[in-house]
């Protein structure tokens, strides 16, 4: 009953991503794999970190955000998150001695109330240094939990609404954002999981409501620009609808 013959409407290209989340996993495995301690891979894993986020400001990206640690990785070794938080540190003293060079603004999501008061006192500077740079913005997910936001978000709303200050009945989805930890920052529109794994692992749950995904099996300190090209080309073949009809 074809009376109409059909139009070919493919959907224009999407534009490049403005913001590209990564679950940065396979560090430990990529150290098991090569005979050497798990910690040896957060250290490769953190030298790619610095690699991928130049890699983006110099494509154009306006957003990285990066899960370095999450709620749940307290589980780990004593060992283990000392070294992770080591690596932390000397990541930050390095951003900091660069950071007029690299004019990378970093930005801390999650509940940072546990770390230890040096890193904290590190992320305070970071965040006075780099505050100024407009150019690109790299978040890193520390002790970052999506329900731990959600819930860290909801306390500070009942606050506000106790304060008089804000409305229930007259909660929006935006309002809600703001409560956030990732408040003012766009919502990710390609979120890349390296080695293997195809789970969310507790990442932006709620900013991730229309991402598009790409998997991959490279591990995380294999991870290079070219990957990062193919995620961005496969983003580019996709269709986004958001509920619609294109
Ligand atoms: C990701 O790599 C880094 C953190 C979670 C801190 P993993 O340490 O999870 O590496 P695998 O998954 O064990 O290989
Ligand atoms: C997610 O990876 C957290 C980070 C990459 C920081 P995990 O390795 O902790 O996740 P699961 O345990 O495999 O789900
Ligand atoms: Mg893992």
């Amino acid at each position: 009953m074809a009376f109409f013959k059909k139009k070919s409407v493919s959907a224009p290209p999407l534009p490049p991503p403005k913001h590209i989340a990564i679950i940065m996993d396979g560090n430990g495995r990529w150290a098991t794999r090569k005979g050497l301690p798990r910690t040896a891979g957060h250290a490769a894993g953190s030298e790619v970190f610095r690699r991928i986020a130049t890699y983006c400001r110099d494509i154009g990206i306006s957003y990285l955000t990066v899960y370095a640690f999450s709620t749940e990785n307290w589980k780990r070794s004593e060992e283990e998150v000392t070294a992770i938080m080591g690596l932390l540190k000397k990541y930050l003293f390095e951003a900091l001695e660069k950071m007029e060079k690299d004019q990378i603004k970093l930005r801390f999501l999650g509940d940072l109330t546990r770390l230890s008061p040096e890193l904290l006192a590190l992320i305070d500077r970071t965040n006075a240094v780099s505050e100024k740079y407009e150019g690109f913005q790299a978040n890193i997910c520390l002790n970052y939990g999506g329900r731990d936001e959600i819930v860290h978000a909801a306390r500070a709303f009942a606050r506000a609404c106790v304060k008089g200050e804000a409305n229930p009945d007259e909660l929006t989805e935006m309002q809600f954002g703001s409560y956030l930890y990732s408040a003012g920052i766009p919502d990710p529109d390609l979120i890349i999981r390296p080695s293997g794994e195809v789970r969310v692992s507790n990442f932006l749950l709620w900013q991730s409501a229309y991402a598009e995904y790409y998997f991959t099996d490279v591990l995380w300190p294999d991870f290079t620009p070219a990957e990062l090209d193919k995620a961005i080309a496969a983003y580019h073949g996709r269709n986004r609808r958001f509920g619609g009809v294109k």
